[in-house]
């Protein structure tokens, strides 16, 4: 195992004010330690609103749009109920329906969208896109995932976490699979929220070395920890949770065969969640490719809490929402 650097541990700063420092959500890496704490702190709240069944239409009459370059159940769905149940609209717009698939560019589409509605998500391959959208888009725009990052699905993993944990600082987090968009936004957010994280890859399709460094000062800052271990079986060994996601994601389909060659070691099944504590809690952002990264006994187990994390996508989605466009102040 290869170890970084332990550092002086400082306590994150909490959650004050009732503002983020960012006016759209396009990393976890642009979130200071006290959005993330106001996020999750803000939707534990409306969770609890919506469960007591109390109405929160904090979005009264605001709309958003929704274009979506790639396929989605919880991401779509979550967003466009989020909005309704704050008062407002979703508009989903599938991107090859407007101009934008026949070759308007994305700053024109975000400069005519903002004449129109309050916020923009998307989802879409290039991160530069996103990036590009909230640029010229002059209102708050959404990352509803890229390649490059998944930040909302982490923020309502962190939500699951704490919920089942009481607290974030400490656990020890194994993320086993491909070095993806989920596992690079994983790394943000644990380093922000001073996660013991354990990266297990095959070599090939380990993290990028930039995010890496990139998130090294947020551990310094937040007594994150980050490990390296290319043995599975040795990696979830203590741990708190166990994390997988696809080992194909959208768009990779042709390295499909290639792909499941890499990862056969690195199944998340009975044999390998028994290395974990016996309190240890299985993760998977879905959708699962069933008996591929994860076989059905892990997944429909009692350790699984995968429909939890599904869950919290909504009310974490209302926080980023109500905080993002003035529902809040
Ligand atoms: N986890 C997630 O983003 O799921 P969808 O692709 O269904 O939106
Ligand atoms: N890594 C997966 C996540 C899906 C929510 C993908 O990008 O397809």
């Amino acid at each position: 195992m290869k170890a970084k650097k332990e550092h002086a541990k400082k306590p994150a700063k909490k959650s004050g004010g009732k503002k983020l420092s960012v006016t759209s959500l396009l990393t976890i890496a642009q979130l200071q330690p006290q959005d993330i704490h106001l996020i999750l702190d803000t939707a534990a709240e409306l969770k609890a609103m919506q469960k007591a069944g109390k109405a929160h239409p904090l979005l009264k009459g605001k709309t958003l749009a929704a274009i979506f370059e790639k396929s989605s159940t919880r991401t779509r769905v979550s967003f466009e109920v989020a909005m309704y149940q704050l008062g407002g609209m979703m508009y989903y717009l599938a991107g090859r329906d407007l101009q934008l698939g026949r070759g308007e560019s994305i700053a024109d589409t975000a400069r005519v969208l903002a004449r129109y509605v309050d916020a923009i998500t998307i989802r879409t391959d290039d991160h530069r896109k996103v990036v590009e959208m909230s640029k010229t888009a002059g209102i708050p725009v959404i990352n509803a995932l890229t390649d490059y990052s998944h930040p909302c699905q982490i923020l309502a993993d962190l939500l699951t976490l704490k919920e089942r944990f009481g607290k974030l600082k400490g656990l020890r987090l194994v993320y086993v699979g491909d070095g993806n968009n989920v596992a690079r936004s994983l790394v943000f957010g644990a380093a922000k929220t001073g996660i013991q994280l354990v990266m297990s890859s095959p070599a090939e399709y380990s993290l990028d070395q930039q995010a890496v460094e990139f998130s090294e000062n947020d551990r310094e800052k937040n007594g994150g920890e980050l490990y390296f271990n290319a043995e599975p079986g040795r990696a979830v060994m203590g741990a708190d949770a166990v994390y997988t996601d696809v080992w194909v994601s959208m768009g990779q389909e042709k390295e499909h065969a290639q792909r499941l060659r890499s990862f056969k070691k690195f199944q998340i099944n009975g044999k390998l969640m028994a290395n974990a504590a016996p309190s240890a809690v299985f993760m998977h952002c879905l959708p699962a490719h069933r008996n591929e990264e994860v076989t059905d006994e892990v997944i429909d187990g009692p350790q699984s809490i995968v429909f939890d994390q599904a869950e919290n996508r909504l009310h974490v989605q209302k926080a980023i929402l109500a905080l993002l466009m003035g529902g809040i102040k």
